[in-house]
């Protein structure tokens, strides 16, 4: 990368907020040995709002750029052991950073998982696994991850994302291009703001979701604070759309890798990423599984004051459901938000 090329905003977190932040999660790792624990919620829930308010700051949403990296903290290499050969096999590897980031995403929002993903954990684990090398999932390695809006297909997807990285020895980027960088034709923005193609779920939630009640959306429409996106290539059936439509999903496409700014993440950074503004993805990588690979923790996140597009509520997400324990709360539509 030439030392001209985009970067993203740095949110650095005090070292003396830092330590509020560790003792706390120290403290939370000894009472609570696992993240299942029922009682963990409620401490989080408890603890979160003693935190320094520079911790809440931090976790502000990144605005027009899309994303910002949050630093300050710190992983003690020695202590996380080797990276787990699958989110399976991670187990508790982690915990303390996972607690780090669910005080976070605590103080973001509400932190939530999906029932059918990672078997519903609120912290998922994404590392490379041997034979998805070339998925379009979080598991892959040797392949570009096209950018995407995180679970897309889903009325119910975040508004905010955390990525941590808990090591990442070949220093490999991850991609953020935001919707509110693009240049678009006044022609295909009225094209592309119009539902004509559904998203599937990606194949980290199987594969035999019944397509039949797929909805189609707009990749890319205006909300009330300017353009937002709803994007996954991937999962998206490009081929039944006509020629016009094509035409301008592929200026779409041409324009989110102009604008990309690729990010990599140090051991202890997060990549907080505003889901409604920006995709993301990743470049490809030679996997080492030798315990030493490229390792990140995820958190998804909702806000209780961001509407999504009324007609949202209409769809019925394939089925896939939610694990909010920080809270019931129903996808939220709003009659101005387009
Ligand atoms: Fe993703």
């Amino acid at each position: 990368m030439s030392s001209s090329a985009p970067a993203l905003v740095r949110r650095t977190i005090a070292p003396t907020t830092a330590r509020a932040l560790g003792r706390v999660a120290v403290e939370l790792a000894e009472s609570f040995r696992s993240p299942f624990d029922p009682e963990l919620v409620a401490a989080v829930d408890r603890r979160a709002p003693e935190l320094p308010s520079e911790v809440a700051e931090a976790v502000q949403p990144p605005g027009d750029d899309g994303a910002v990296i949050i630093s300050g903290l710190q992983v003690d290499d020695a202590g996380l052991g080797p990276t787990p050969e699958s989110w399976r096999a991670a187990g508790t590897a982690g915990f303390d950073f996972e607690l780090i980031m669910l005080l976070l995403a605590r103080s973001a929002g509400q932190p939530f998982g999906w029932r059918g993903q990672q078997n519903g954990r609120l912290i998922n684990t994404i590392v490379p696994s041997r034979g998805r090398e070339r998925e379009q999932t979080g598991a892959s390695s040797a392949t570009t991850l096209a950018p995407h809006t995180e679970d897309a297909f889903h009325p119910g997807r975040a508004h905010l994302m955390l990525l941590g990285c808990l090591r990442n020895p070949d220093r490999v980027g991850t991609t953020v291009s935001s919707v509110r960088r693009v240049r678009l034709t006044d022609d295909h923005r009225r094209t592309l703001a119009e539902p004509v193609l559904p998203i599937l779920p990606d194949s980290s939630y199987g594969t035999d979701h019944d397509q039949d009640s797929a909805r189609p959306t707009p990749p890319v429409w205006d909300g009330p604070e300017g353009p937002t996106l709803r994007y996954d290539p991937a999962y998206t059936p490009l081929e039944r759309a006509d020629a016009d439509y094509r035409a301008a999903y592929g200026q779409l496409a041409a324009e989110l890798d102009r604008v990309k700014i690729t990010a990599v993440l140090d051991p202890g950074e997060l990549l907080l990423i505003d889901n409604d503004l920006a995709v993301h993805g990743r470049v490809p990588f030679t996997a080492r599984y030798d315990g030493t690979d490229r390792w990140l923790k995820r958190v998804n996140i909702r806000l209780a004051d961001r509407a999504r597009r009324p007609a949202e509520a209409d769809e019925d997400g394939f089925g896939e459901e939610l694990v909010e324990p920080f809270g019931r709360q129903q996808p939220s539509t709003d009659p101005l938000a387009g």
